[in-house]
């Protein structure tokens, strides 16, 4: 990789099974990306452990969250795709950067008084510390964008103050980066609760979709799904449910939400629920066979990580050497 295209650096937890919200809001505009952009794509097997995770399921989920980002369209001939525990220079930075973070910028974000309320009996530093390591996800790579959703813009922000610290402490060493939004893929909601987002830890199964239910599931999760009582098939603000399979069909349509909208016109929401249900299997359906196919081929997934891991050494170990180096760490 040479540094003449700007650098792209996202990451999903491992937590729990992707959902369609993670592919539209996520990984879809990841595989956009590719061509235009160096991109580094990461499993944050570590930010998950702040929760308390069985270790068969996140081993299981961290080689299945890794193969969907293939079988969406990641390209690994073309982006780094890794692990985050296989670059040790993520924990290594986190701690030099937690000496350059102040209790008060932490004890604000608003993901850590939200995960402390759910998780009351598990208030662990991890939890707080979160995105200081997020923020060495980002320096160490000397990232310019990072594409997240709305509820990680705090984090990215506080990426950004840490950077810009260091660098007036030490000196330029720290690239700052910058959040990206991309304009396609709204924030998918849930179907159950229009009003929060899709997520794929959210206690009501039908709330959500997964990115490998199978086409009833599906189905059945889409025909249930939360409107409204006066069927017409509008985008609003008044109108969540509806807005949010508008959002969807169009999503995975390709099409513009005007577009969806003078296709349904006049149609009833029964209708309307079938076809952004059967519009989404389609959608999925590429995706799922090419995830058994890798599920499969277990080298070729395993080779896939190795490889990310080295670039991905190779890259955080350049900047871990700068940051040591400057804050007067002799070398080895
Ligand atoms: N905190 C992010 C989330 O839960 C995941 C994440 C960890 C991340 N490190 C990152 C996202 C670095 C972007 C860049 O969604």
């Amino acid at each position: 990789m040479e540094q003449t295209k700007k650098r792209i650096f996202s990451g999903i937890q491992p937590s729990g099974d992707l959902s369609l919200g993670n592919y539209i809001g996520a990984i879809k505009n990841w595989v956009n990306l590719q061509d235009d952009y160096e991109c580094l794509y990461c499993i944050v097997d570590m930010h998950a452990i702040t929760v308390r995770q069985t270790p068969a399921d996140l081993r299981r989920r961290t080689l299945e969250v890794l193969m969907q980002y293939l079988a969406a369209g990641v390209d690994p001939e073309k982006s780094c795709v890794f692990i985050q525990s296989h670059a040790s220079t993520h924990a290594e930075l986190s701690w030099v950067l937690s000496c350059n973070t102040q209790m008060g910028e932490l004890s604000r974000m608003t993901q850590f008084k939200e995960k402390s309320k759910k998780h009351e009996d598990n208030i662990n530093a991890g939890l707080f510390t979160y995105p200081i390591l997020m923020a060495a996800d980002i320096l160490a790579y000397q990232a310019d964008l990072v594409p997240v959703g709305h509820d990680q813009l705090q984090h990215v922000e506080l990426a950004r103050d840490i950077a810009n610290r260091f660098n007036h402490f030490y000196g330029d060493t720290l690239t700052v980066p910058e959040a990206y939004i991309p304009k396609v893929g709204k924030r998918i909601m849930s179907l159950q609760t229009p009003e929060m987002k899709m997520s794929k830890s959210d206690p009501n199964p039908n709330g959500f979709v997964r990115l490998l239910d199978d086409p009833d599931t599906i189905m059945r999760k889409f025909k249930r799904a939360v409107t409204d009582s006066d069927n017409v098939i509008k985008a609003s603000p008044e109108k969540p449910g509806v807005t949010n399979l508008l959002s969807i069909y169009s999503a995975v349509t390709n099409k513009t939400m005007e577009e969806s909208e003078r296709e349904f016109d006049g149609k009833g929401y029964g209708d309307f629920k079938l076809a952004v249900g059967e519009a989404v299997v389609s959608a999925l359906k590429p995706l799922q066979t090419e995830f058994d196919r890798l599920s499969k081929d277990k080298a070729y997934v395993e080779a896939v990580y190795k490889k990310g891991a080295e670039m991905a050494n190779y890259l955080s170990n350049r900047t871990l050497r700068k940051v040591y180096k400057k804050i007067g760490f002799i070398a080895k």
